[in-house]
């Protein structure tokens, strides 16, 4: 496997990332970014559990909190064909729960979408969505073989099958915010790999291990756990969980331990509808060709999780300091 796609050699693997953080986004950021296998070429960010603007200014502030650095652009502002819907129930007005953020600022017209970040590399990149299809949706329908000059693999949070949805009983949130960007990401057959809720409702991480992070004196642990608070919080509420569902964290994982999920290859629709259907996606005959995460390895997740992301945001550092 070429190491565009796999990290089996000692080169680390080239990522972009387009994100919408969102809580459980800024986990696997910081996952990625505390992975010396990956190479985080750049990150976008989408609308998607916030508004860009929030997203913008949330994902310089996880970058500051962690005392890291990245290439940023701006990617989705709003879903190709549907009005714009956060998820504010879920991951708060900011998007980062309680966790203390500066103003938001205006995102001026001129600044780098996804395909701009994509034409500056030199090597061909992983590309990883975290959030509504838009970005790579848009990138595709305005220069199309540059997307595939320059993506070697794609692998995506979205979608459920035989799990039930988290927007409506049918529909994953990245799928049903904006289904007519996930129909054409899916008609591209880059291919791509779909991390769902099949495999991310088994990964939950308990309240005590959210608590711990509270425990701790390192600025940073008690930042994220401000963020993490807010979102246990709304599992206790509306999904009955002590813990919280941290769905992002998957397509990471997966790229620094190939084994962690299991893919089946799959031909997927996604429905146009108006009605709760809206961003379900379904296995037909006359699909799509894409591969569908099927199994996880839990423990092998949460082991990154603690390792990369818990230990080192309680290892006491001044927030702001570069690495
Ligand atoms: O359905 C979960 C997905 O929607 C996650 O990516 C979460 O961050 C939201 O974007
Ligand atoms: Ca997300």
């Amino acid at each position: 496997m070429s190491d565009a796609t796999r990290p089996s050699s000692p080169v680390p693997l080239p990522l972009v990332i387009d994100t919408d953080p969102g809580i459980d986004d800024t986990l696997a950021l910081y996952l990625a970014l505390n992975s010396p296998e990956l190479d985080v070429r750049g990150i976008s960010v989408s609308y998607g559990n916030t508004t860009v603007e929030n997203a913008y200014r949330n994902v310089v502030e996880i970058l500051r909190q962690g005392g890291k650095r990245a290439r940023l652009a701006v990617g989705a502002r709003r879903p190709i064909a549907r009005p714009l819907r956060t998820a504010r129930e879920t991951h708060g007005a900011t998007g980062l729960g309680y966790a203390a953020v500066p103003p938001a600022g205006v995102i001026l017209d001129f600044v780098r979408p996804l395909e701009r970040l994509l034409a500056e590399q030199e090597d061909r990149v992983t590309l990883v969505t975290l959030g509504p299809l838009t970005s790579l949706a848009l990138a595709l329908r305005r220069e199309p073989e540059l997307v595939r000059a320059k993506v070697a693999r794609h692998i995506a949070m979205v979608g459920n099958l035989k799990a039930k949805g988290n927007t409506t009983k049918f529909a994953e949130f990245n799928a049903w915010c904006d289904p007519e960007a996930l129909a054409t990401v899916l008609a591209a057959e880059l291919p791509s790999e779909m991390v769902g809720l099949d495999v991310t409702r088994q990964v939950v991480l308990s309240a005590a291990d959210v608590s711990r992070l509270g425990a701790s004196e390192a600025p940073r642990a008690r930042w994220l756990f401000e963020a993490l608070r807010f979102y246990v919080e709304f599992h206790r509420d509306h999904e009955g969980l002590e813990g919280c569902v941290v769905n992002d964290v998957l397509p990471i994982a997966a790229l620094l331990e190939p084994t962690v999920l299991t893919f089946q290859p799959v031909r997927i629709a996604v429905d146009l509808n108006e009605d709760d259907r809206r961003g379900r996606t379904r296995e037909t005959k006359d699909g799509a060709a894409a591969l569908f995460a099927r199994e996880v390895q839990v423990d092998a997740v949460r082991s990154l999780l603690s390792k990369r992301v818990f230990r080192w945001a309680t290892a006491a550092e001044p927030a702001g300091a570069a690495r």
